[in-house]
């Protein structure tokens, strides 16, 4: 190779990278085939969260404050949302068989996000059984997916506390599995009649704008998490 030959070979790896970004696709990537140097997502900003949401009623209040997020986030985040319609109940027996594909989905897509966003319903002053059996089910050795993930909660409720009974319960869980916890600002959703329209969108105004800071400090909180590792040399 010439002596031009190095520096022209860099010059198109990074238009390359750039027209990709250019033509919108998705920026997903796993752990896999990560490439810590060519992080198109991180060059410019860009990061992929994982929306969990724990119910599973058609109109859900939760489901539909996830889909505020996304549209409310800065624009270099990227909001999915993870299926948990398929993940069976976790019993020990199943374990020792193997675990299902879908539990196995789960867990990639949350080892290939930057960060997890989770959307707490409040049953009988707790988190519902689907989303701790979620949580129980990607929580089993070896290599947890959530351990060390940025992650933030919120909720909703059609009662007067906004599910802040559950979200106490889930900072428990979320702080026995070593996730990274974002501290605030705490998002309860009180009233949700009140607060989203017969399409489920979120018209409440106040509402909006701390679910906007909420993302404003996720992203904040994920990418100050990610230069601490790369500055101690670990990376993802
Ligand atoms: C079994 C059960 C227990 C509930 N317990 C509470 C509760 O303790 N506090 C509360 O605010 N709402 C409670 N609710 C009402 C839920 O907040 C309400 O059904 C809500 O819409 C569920 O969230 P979703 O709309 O995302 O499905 C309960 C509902 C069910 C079905």
């Amino acid at each position: 190779m010439g002596h031009l030959g190095l520096p022209l070979l860099v010059v198109l790896f990074t238009v390359s990278g750039l027209v990709t970004w250019g033509a919108g696709v998705t920026l997903t990537k796993t752990t896999d085939t990560f490439d810590h140097r060519f992080k198109i997502g991180d060059a410019l900003g860009g990061l992929i969260i994982l929306g969990i949401a724990g119910s599973l009623r058609r109109d859900s209040y939760n489901r539909s404050l996830l889909r505020a997020a996304a549209s409310l986030a800065p624009p270099n985040l990227e909001l999915e949302t993870a299926d948990i319609a398929s993940i069976p109940l976790f019993e020990g027996d199943m374990e020792s068989a193997g675990m299902p594909e879908a539990v196995h989905t789960l867990r990639k897509q949350i080892a290939a996000a930057d960060a997890v966003l989770i959307a707490t319903p409040e049953y009988n002053r707790s988190i519902p059984g689907v989303l701790k059996n979620v949580i129980d089910c990607v929580s089993r050795p070896p290599d947890p997916p959530l351990t060390g993930k940025p992650v933030a909660i919120f909720g909703a409720s059609p009662g007067p506390y906004g599910t802040i009974r559950a979200q106490h319960h889930l900072r428990t869980i979320c702080s026995i599995l070593a996730m990274l916890l974002l501290p605030r600002p705490e998002v309860l959703v009180p009233r949700a009649k009140e607060k989203f329209d017969l399409e489920g969108d979120l018209t409440d105004e106040a509402t909006r704008e701390l679910v906007r800071k909420m993302m404003l400090a996720l992203e904040e909180w994920t990418l100050r998490r990610q230069r601490g590792k790369e500055a101690a040399g670990t990376g993802t």
